[in-house]
């Protein structure tokens, strides 16, 4: 009995840690903080809450029933369901974008490794403004050899965990270390918001200034909330796909989308006190989170050590999210095209590192980066749009129609419920896969694509 029970628990408590390890990454440490700091604070904060709920939910719920019921990668998933049609595209739409994602996560990644080693040696330790700040960021991510080779060790480290398969080793460390860097972020956040001047970074985050709402806020909301959740691009047919036929399977998506998005405001609650205390712009963009922590750290005791784990941490989160990306990529390649799974981690894992070079050189290194062809923007910041936001909503759209109005409904939840657990409130999940999702983010893609307004 007790083995039986325990034996359960671990298979849907395995899933959980998995698909938690890919959602939870910088995407909530890192992106959500500057890009509600882009757009404006409060109001994008709820329209994100919202597209979680109302998308988000409904999307992971559609992802893993295709992967339970399908066990295959996204291109195969859909040749499966839909033989001899174009749905494939929309599997190789998401292999893309997988890759996309990846060349420029591994950059941020990076940054976070050259944190780590700020943090061991001393760097980044004993910085209380914000001019201190920006000069550690400018001394550890503004050359030009050191990001490239710092993105190339993480996608080394990504290419080997890939290689092996998702090995024990790293599920069984997750499980202490993810806790540990929740429990971190929450004194963290305690500290931040007690902060002098810590309030106005609460109020920011929470007081919805409705003026500050246009198109791409709401486009930068739905981004965020599809990336946040590895949403959009088929990541989580492929966790689906693993996960044990007589478990409950809409119950631990839903408790991964609530974690994930308990993480991202955590994450808000540490980083938007913190900068109003030492006094950055919220919408100082991709270096923002870098450039705050330190802050934080200054004003702990046992500062120094207390970074040297936060920054590992981060480490490992971005390492189980980037693992994600890359074994989509490697899993399609694998299954379709019969490459030996070794080769191919380690071909497009260096291919996606070439990939990777311009994002890394984008903060200042090569001026025509900085400001990518006049746009005003870097040329990280574009590919964290283009893959991030539109392709991941193109992907979720699409995806929508393939389980509301092409596979359906009735077989979708049959897979979704094939343990026997019943998803409770299926008919609002009906209608929000059926018609809310697709209205929604087509209403979204069609007006940014009549209003131009891209960037
Ligand atoms: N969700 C991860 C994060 O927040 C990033 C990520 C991993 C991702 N796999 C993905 C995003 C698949 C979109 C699709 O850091």
């Amino acid at each position: 009995m007790a083995s039986a029970g325990r034996g359960q628990w671990s298979g849907k408590a395995g899933f959980i840690l998995a698909a938690a390890g890919s959602a939870i990454g910088l995407g909530n440490i890192w992106r959500f903080p500057y890009t509600a700091g882009e757009n404006g604070g409060g109001a994008f904060v709820l329209v994100y809450l919202a597209f979680v709920l109302l998308i988000g939910v409904p999307v992971v719920l559609s992802e893993l029933s295709i992967g339970r019921f399908t066990k295959l990668n996204p291109v195969g998933a859909f040749k499966k369901l839909a033989p001899g049609t174009n749905w494939k595209w929309l599997g190789g739409l998401g292999v893309l974008t997988g890759f996309g994602i990846l060349a420029f996560y591994s950059v941020i990644a990076g940054w976070t490794l050259s944190y780590l080693w700020g943090a061991i040696t001393g760097q980044v330790g004993g910085v209380t403004t914000a001019e201190q700040s920006n000069a550690v960021f400018e001394a550890l991510i503004g050359g030009s050899l050191v990001p490239v080779i710092l993105t190339a060790i993480f996608m080394a480290m990504t290419i080997l965990v890939v290689r092996g398969g998702v090995s024990n080793g790293i599920e069984r460390a997750t499980k202490i270390l993810m806790p540990t860097l929740l429990v971190m972020l929450v004194v963290m956040a305690i500290r931040a918001m007690t902060l002098d001047g810590g309030g106005a970074g609460i109020a920011y985050l929470f007081q919805p200034d409705f003026s500050k709402l246009s198109v791409d806020v709401i486009m930068a909301a739905l981004g965020q909330a599809l990336f946040s959740l590895s949403l959009g691009m088929g990541a989580m047919i492929t966790y689906g796909s693993y996960f044990p036929d007589r478990e409950n399977l809409p119950q631990a998506g839903i408790v991964v989308a609530f974690f994930d998005t308990g993480i991202a405001i955590l994450a808000g609650l540490i980083i938007f006190p913190a900068l109003f205390s030492v006094g950055v712009d919220p919408s100082a963009g991709p270096g923002l989170v870098f450039v705050v922590l330190p802050s934080i750290f200054a004003q702990l005791p046992a500062g120094g050590l207390f970074a040297i784990a936060f920054y590992f941490l981060l480490t490992i989160a971005a390492l189980t999210s980037t693992i994600s990306l890359l074994e989509v990529v490697v899993a399609y390649f694998v299954d379709e095209k019969q490459w030996d799974r070794k080769k191919a981690s380690l071909w497009i894992g260096l291919a996606c590192l070439v990939f990777a070079v311009p994002s890394a050189l984008s903060q200042g290194a090569v001026g025509g980066l900085t400001d990518f062809l006049g746009t005003g923007v870097t040329y990280l910041d574009i590919q964290n749009i283009i893959w991030g936001n539109y392709s991941l909503s193109i992907g979720a759209l699409g995806l929508c129609i393939f389980v509301g109005w092409k596979w359906g409904i009735p077989s979708a939840l049959e897979a979704l419920e094939a343990s026997g657990h019943k998803l409770q409130g299926h008919t609002l999940w009906s209608i929000l896969v059926r018609f809310v999702c697709p209205v929604a983010v087509g209403a979204i893609l069609v007006y940014i694509m009549i209003t131009q307004q891209y960037f």
